[in-house]
C-alpha cells in the first residue's frame, strides 16, 4: 500500500483493516471504528515505517540497523533487516519485554542484548551507536519511519471515505503521534486527535509504552500548544478495562498498550454523533501474557463433566 508497496523489502506491511465498533460504540455514543494495525506483518504498526528506514539504511550502505526497543520495533527492525541482508542490533531493557517479542527478533537472527537499564538508557545507548559508521538508527527519530507510518492516514481516509472526527491511539515515544499529525496535515484534513499515555510511565503493566522520556515530547508539546493534539493521562485500571472491553465486547485482542486510544476516550466529554477511529497499535499474541489464565478449568472427559461445568 502507498509508500511501501515498491518496496523490495515489502512484506505487505499496511492495508489493515478499518472494522466497526458496533457494540462498543454504545458505550462512548459515538460512531467507532477500529483500525486493526496489529494484522502487519510482524504484528505492530512499526511495520509501516521500517520498511522505509531499512531500506534506506541498506541504500545508503549501512553494515547494521539499530534500536532501543520495549519489543515491537526490535521485532519489526529484525525482520526487515534479515529481508535487506544486514545486521540488527537491538537493545532492550532486560527483563522487561514481552516473550514473543523477543522471539521474533532472535528468530529473524537479530543481536538482542538486553540492557540492564530502562528503555531510556537503551535508547541513550542506541543514538551513540548510530553515530558509528556504518550502522543506522532505526528508532522513530529517523525521519523515515515517520514517513512510512503516515501511511495509516491515507488509509483511514479511504476506507472511512472522508476525515474521521478524532483519532485515537497511545502514546509512548511519540512517533506515531507525530506521523499522524503529518500525515492529516498533508492530506489537508482536520481530523482531532487524542492520544492516551500511562499515569506510571516508567512502570506501567502496558510494557510497549513504558518510557520514561518520550524521544518526541517537544514535538508532542509542540502540537498539543497548536491545539492538534490532546493527551489524556491513564491509570492502570483503565488501561486494563479498555484492553478487556476490546476482546470482551469486539472481538479485537490487542496488547496492553494499544488500547490507550480507546481507555482515552473515556475521558473526553461531548462525543455524542463524533466519527472515531481508535489506531489498535499491536496484536494481542505479542503479549498472551498478560491474560490471566487462572479461569480456564479442567474437566473430565465426559459429556456430563463438561455440561456441569458450563451450568
Ligand atoms: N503501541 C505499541 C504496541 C507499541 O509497541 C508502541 C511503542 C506504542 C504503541 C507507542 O508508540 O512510541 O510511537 O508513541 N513501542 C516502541 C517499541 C517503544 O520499542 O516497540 P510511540
Amino acid at each position: 500500500m502507498g509508500v511501501n508497496a515498491a518496496s523490495a523489502l515489502s512484506l505487505g506491511e499496511g492495508s489493515t483493516p478499518l472494522v466497526p465498533a458496533r457494540r462498543l460504540q454504545e458505550r462512548f455514543g459515538v460512531e467507532l471504528h477500529l483500525k486493526c494495525d496489529g494484522l502487519n506483518p510482524t504484528g505492530s504498526f512499526k511495520d509501516r515505517g521500517m520498511v522505509v528506514a531499512v531500506e534506506r539504511a541498506a541504500e545508503a550502505g549501512a553494515r547494521a540497523v539499530v534500536c532501543a526497543s520495549t519489543g515491537n520495533t526490535a521485532a519489526s527492525a529484525a525482520a526487515y533487516a534479515a529481508r535487506a541482508g544486514l545486521e540488527a542490533i537491538v537493545l532492550t531493557p532486560a527483563g522487561a519485554t514481552a516473550t514473543a517479542k523477543r522471539a521474533q527478533a532472535r528468530a529473524a537472527g537479530a543481536r538482542l542484548l538486553e540492557v540492564k537499564g530502562s528503555f531510556d538508557d537503551a535508547l541513550r545507548l542506541c543514538r551513540e551507536l548510530g553515530q558509528r559508521e556504518g550502522f543506522v538508527l532505526v528508532n522513530s527519530l529517523n525521519p523515515d519511519r515517520i514517513e512510512g507510518q503516515k501511511t495509516v492516514v491515507v488509509e483511514i481516509l479511504e476506507q472511512l471515505g472522508t476525515a474521521p472526527g478524532l483519532i485515537a491511539l497511545p502514546f509512548g515515544g511519540g512517533g506515531n503521534v507525530s506521523a499522524v499529525a503529518a500525515g492529516l496535515a498533508e492530506a489537508g484534513a482536520s481530523s482531532r486527535i487524542v492520544v492516551g499515555q500511562a499515569a506510571e510511565r516508567a512502570t506501567t503493566w502496558a510494557s510497549a509504552i513504558r518510557i520514561g522520556e518520550p524521544a518526541h515530547a517537544a514535538h508532542v508539546a509542540e502540537l498539543v500548544a497548536d491545539g492538534g493534539v490532546e493527551v489524556v493521562t491513564l491509570g492502570e485500571d483503565e488501561l486494563r478495562r479498555a484492553w478487556q472491553l476490546l476482546s470482551h465486547e469486539e472481538g479485537v485482542f490487542c496488547e496492553p498498550a494499544s488500547a490507550a486510544g480507546i481507555a482515552a476516550l473515556e475521558h473526553l466529554p461531548d462525543l455524542e454523533g463524533t466519527t472515531v477511529v481508535c489506531i489498535v497499535t499491536g496484536h494481542g499474541l505479542k503479549d498472551a501474557g498478560a491474560v490471566d489464565d487462572g479461569e480456564s478449568q479442567t474437566v473430565e472427559a465426559t459429556l456430563e463433566a463438561v455440561l456441569e461445568a458450563i451450568g
